[in-house]
């Protein structure tokens, strides 16, 4: 997760503001438009606070837009996927597998939702969860999998859902980075038996705060949480429960701006994958700098960020940073050498091999829809300088 700057609204700015902003390629940049404005505050004119009409609409076009029957909308993509872990019948005896090369709240949620969390090392070529080495770890505990669509680059999801059913464990896809993406003709959120999205502002779409989605087939499934989103109401009763559930719902006012993104995404995603390109033309065959490896056919990543490797990347970090070129590390720590895993779990140094790599050379190139193909240039012109000096 990154810290990200306040969207810039379409307000003209004076000269200042203006020359001040051009001195700087920011690594994202959040979009918040008239329309934006203008759905929100009519949903928080006329709509009930929270779970109003817009929450409605926006979890039916959600569910539409990934090919799924059902989305249910949450306060956050951590709780979504810990409620979709409960919706699926994880207990506290239960492990979950996933990757330790991802945002901590990929694991945390495991945590949270009573379970205990194991790790397979990350794939070199996509930085994935490697599907390989997730089934020579799991063991009889291991009641569910759940790899993530890094930097919103498709998993392998045939080899998943081949692993699942093998198994006999559930299949949950972290989708907090992937809205968007396709594999194999479908857009991620349809493969597993479920799927989570965050909507935490730097994400590709979002909706103007925290927020989350999970998305399923299944109608045990989305009923399940359902309840458990909303303090664990049975059906339409008001007081009559039957789960112990979460205050974890959607304001409407943040539905009503999800609605205008999701219209927004595929046109965003487009000029992010158009971008990338432009990156990898400029820097083809550059010295000490391997580029994020292309899509294959059946994959459609949607960048959320681009991420090249480096063994000095400290150095073209803090070089790109003294010509205002904001870069990122995700993530620099891989999950279980986090101060918490390591106490409770008793992880040290050399487990995950690949992550470790991973950890020390990433680096998250400025890339959003807005973009000039300018300041990719320049962005360009000053990693080649960067490198050759
Ligand atoms: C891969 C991944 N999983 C889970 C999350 C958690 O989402 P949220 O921040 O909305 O709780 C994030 C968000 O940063 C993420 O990138």
């Amino acid at each position: 997760m990154e810290q990200y700057d306040r969207p810039k609204t379409t307000a003209p700015l004076n000269q200042t503001a203006q020359m001040l902003q051009t001195r700087r390629i920011p690594l994202m940049n959040p979009v918040l438009d008239q329309e934006m404005i203008e759905a929100a505050l009519h949903a928080l004119q006329n709509e009930k606070f929270v779970m109003g009409e817009s929450v409605h609409k926006f979890e039916e076009e959600f569910a539409k837009y990934c090919g799924t029957r059902y989305a249910i909308s949450t306060g956050s993509g951590t709780a979504a996927l810990q409620i979709a872990l409960e919706s699926l019948g994880i207990v506290s005896t239960d492990t979950v597998l996933t990757t330790p090369f991802s945002f901590i709240a990929t694991s945390n949620a495991i945590i949270h939702a009573g379970a205990t969390p194991e790790f397979a090392d990350a794939d070199p070529t996509d930085f994935n969860l490697n599907a390989r080495d997730a089934e020579m770890r799991m063991t009889e505990r291991t009641k569910a999998i759940m790899p993530v669509h890094l930097y919103g680059r498709p998993c392998r999801m045939d080899e998943f859902q081949a692993l699942a059913h093998k198994k006999g464990v559930k299949l949950i896809e972290d989708a907090c980075q992937a809205h968007g993406a396709e594999y194999m003709g479908k857009r991620i959120g349809s493969f597993g038996d479920a799927a989570c999205f965050s909507f935490y502002p730097s994400k590709n779409m979002t909706v103007g705060g925290d927020g989350g989605m999970i998305t399923t087939n299944d109608e045990n499934v989305a009923e399940a949480a359902r309840c458990l989103t909303d303090c664990g109401r049975e059906g339409n009763s008001k007081y009559a429960m039957s789960r112990i559930g979460y205050t974890s719902r959607l304001n409407s006012v943040n539905a009503a701006i999800g609605r205008i993104e999701l219209k927004r995404l595929d046109g965003w995603n487009l000029a992010r994958r158009r971008l990338a390109a432009l990156y990898r033309r400029e820097l083809d065959n550059l010295d000490k700098i391997e580029l994020p490896t292309e899509d294959k056919t059946q994959s459609r990543s949607v960048y959320h960020l681009f991420v090249i490797r480096s063994p000095i990347r400290d150095l073209i970090k803090s070089r790109l940073a003294t010509h205002g070129i904001e870069t990122g590390v995700h993530y620099p720590i891989p999950i279980h050498l986090q101060a918490p895993y390591r106490k409770i779990y008793g992880y040290s140094e050399g487990a995950f091999p690949t992550s470790e790599l991973l950890a020390r050379e990433v680096l998250s190139l400025p890339l959003h829809a807005n973009m000039k193909e300018e300041e990719v240039k320049i962005v360009c012109e000053r990693l080649r300088e960067a490198v050759q000096n």
